[in-house]
């Protein structure tokens, strides 16, 4: 077994593949020009009886209810840095007394580069939810990703220092995001999305530690749960859900 191949041991028969070794094939938007070899063509080479790849619950992973809720996701799923930013960034926007869609956008805007993809977080990030939220709650997940690069004085919104930092001073946002910003300027939610940027906090080693389930009301009066759990509804995005549930799924 070489050491740049992933795989998950574990012989817990509760776990589908049990008594096998589960090959991990990574996925390719997270290895593609990262410098991490390319291992499809080894890990090919390394089926054999007693070897798979991985498919269903990892052990490696909580194993999440088989109809799981949107605050699943976040104990079982979200890393921790950005499970942390999610939660003060909607405490914030709770505790400066926003409406109560403003403190679910908030909550949500990051949910996908913590759990599904970084690249274009916000238009991914608003997919996964817009069958379940109100249209303006997504608009704002979706435009938060364009207008963070841009200040607005007037709401005492400034470039993030952090980004920087992050991106370099010389960093220049992409013409679709410079559109996008632009766009959703003139919009009649605008604030909604520039709201979710005040409220986000740029330095991620700061944030607080405070609890989900204070949500919990919040997200039923605004989040339409499935009752088949989100994954498993037949939605749009339903897949989208899936994957986060099973990452490591090799197709
Ligand atoms: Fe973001
Ligand atoms: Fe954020």
């Amino acid at each position: 077994m070489s050491a740049d191949t992933p795989e998950a041991t574990g012989t817990d028969d509760s776990f589908p593949q049990a008594g096998r070794r589960r090959l991990i094939l990574p996925t390719p938007v997270a290895t593609n020009g990262s410098g991490n070899p390319d291992v499809e063509a080894e890990m090919l080479k390394q089926l054999k009886p007693g070897t798979v790849f991985m498919m269903g619950d990892n052990p490696a992973l909580p194993r999440m209810p088989s109809r799981p809720r949107l605050l699943d996701f976040f104990k079982c799923r979200i890393t921790e840095v950005t499970y942390r930013h999610l939660l003060t960034s909607a405490k914030r926007a709770l505790d400066a007394g926003q409406d109560e869609k403003i403190v679910l956008a908030c909550l949500l805007h990051d949910i996908s580069n913590g759990c599904l993809i970084r690249t274009d977080h916000g238009y991914w990030g608003a997919q996964m939810i817009a069958p379940y939220v109100e249209e303006e709650i997504a608009w704002a997940v979706q435009n938060h990703q364009a207008l963070r690069y841009f200040a607005d004085e007037s709401v005492g919104y400034q470039y993030p220092e952090s980004y920087v930092r992050f991106f370099g001073d010389d960093y220049v946002p992409p013409e679709y995001i410079r559109v996008a910003a632009e766009s959703a300027k003139r919009h009649v939610w605008y604030m909604s999305a520039r709201l979710v940027t005040i409220y986000d906090t740029y330095f991620f080693d700061a944030a607080d530690t405070v609890d989900p389930e204070i949500f919990q009301d919040i997200i039923g009066r605004h989040f339409r749960e499935p009752k088949e759990g989100l994954g498993f509804d037949g939605s749009s995005v339903a897949h989208m859900w899936r994957t986060v549930i099973w990452p490591n799924n090799a197709l």
